[in-house]
């Protein structure tokens, strides 16, 4: 308890997966959280929770694409909540599979736009605003980009999710450098998560379009969990706890760098 005490935080896509349990984690450890999502419901049905748990948290109806709406979401944790000093750049979407020679270009600038276009403005404007909060000195700032297994080694059928996670990896590294040189106390970083059970990873699954072939739910998940040296997917929770992590300030001399969260899937 109390690693994040002091510290207010965003946490994009909160209302399920990998948003939910991260904005859970850092409220259980302090943090005044700002759930921010399209789902309205499932967001605030979050911040709820969290409140129950006797946390303090805050729901924002936020489209991660829309740069009026990041500004929005930014002055609310300061009237809110007083400052800002972590942002979880974590809303994305898993687009249908398919080979490029197919794909529309107006699938591929969504799937950018929902997993790299945000990404970019949730750094631009976190920075903006931790900034006035951490430059001179006390608690320190941290960006924490949600990128994927798949944003460090290709998958056929999925050149617009390897492209926008791949651009996540290097975007947190430029920003990181700027963030150092400016003097900014912001530390910047990525995480990879490998297949981790969640809303996301069951409907691709249901769809049958994972790895880019065409069988049934159940054999898919046995097909992902073989990928997997561990012998499973992941829990939402266990890319939280890495989060957290990046998010405290036990991780100070960390910036730039690609936390693998991935059961092993990278290492073969
Ligand atoms: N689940 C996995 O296996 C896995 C693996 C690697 C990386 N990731 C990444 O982790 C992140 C979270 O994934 P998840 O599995 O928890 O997904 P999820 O679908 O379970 O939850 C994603 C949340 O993001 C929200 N969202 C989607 N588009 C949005 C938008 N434009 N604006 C605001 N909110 C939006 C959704 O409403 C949803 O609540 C994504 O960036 C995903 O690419 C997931």
């Amino acid at each position: 308890m109390g690693r994040m005490k002091g510290k207010v935080a965003i946490v994009t896509g909160a209302a399920k997966g990998i948003g939910a349990a991260t904005a859970k984690t850092l409220a259980r450890e302090g943090a005044k959280v700002v759930c921010s999502d399209l789902d309205e419901a499932g967001g605030q049905a979050i911040a709820d929770a969290i409140a129950n748990d006797g946390g303090e948290a805050s729901f924002i109806r936020h489209d991660v694409v829309n740069e009026a709406e990041w500004e929005a979401v930014a002055q609310h944790a300061e009237s809110r909540f007083g400052g800002l000093h972590v942002v979880v750049n974590n809303a994305g979407i898993a687009p249908e599979g398919g080979p490029i020679e197919e794909k529309t270009l107006a699938s591929w600038r969504h799937t950018i736009a929902v997993d790299l276009d945000s990404v970019f403005l949730g750094c631009k404007h976190g920075i903006r605003t931790i900034k006035k909060y951490t430059s001179k000195g006390g608690a320190g700032g941290s960006i924490i980009n949600i990128s994927s297994i798949l944003g460090l080694v290709g998958q056929p059928n999925a050149s617009d999710y390897n492209a926008a996670k791949g651009g996540v990896r290097l975007l947190t590294k430029s920003a990181a450098l700027e963030c150092a040189e400016a003097g900014y106390n912001i530390r910047v970083n990525s995480v990879h998560p490998g297949y981790i059970d969640t809303p996301l990873v069951r409907n691709a699954l249901n769809r049958g379009v994972v790895q880019g072939q065409s069988v049934g739910p159940n054999e898919m998940r046995e097909l992902l969990i073989m990928l997997h040296p561990v012998g499973r997917l992941g829990i939402a929770d266990e890319i939280a706890n890495a989060v957290l992590f990046l998010a405290s300030d036990e991780a100070s001399f960390m910036t730039g760098s690609e936390v693998v969260v991935d059961g092993g899937y990278t290492t073969r």
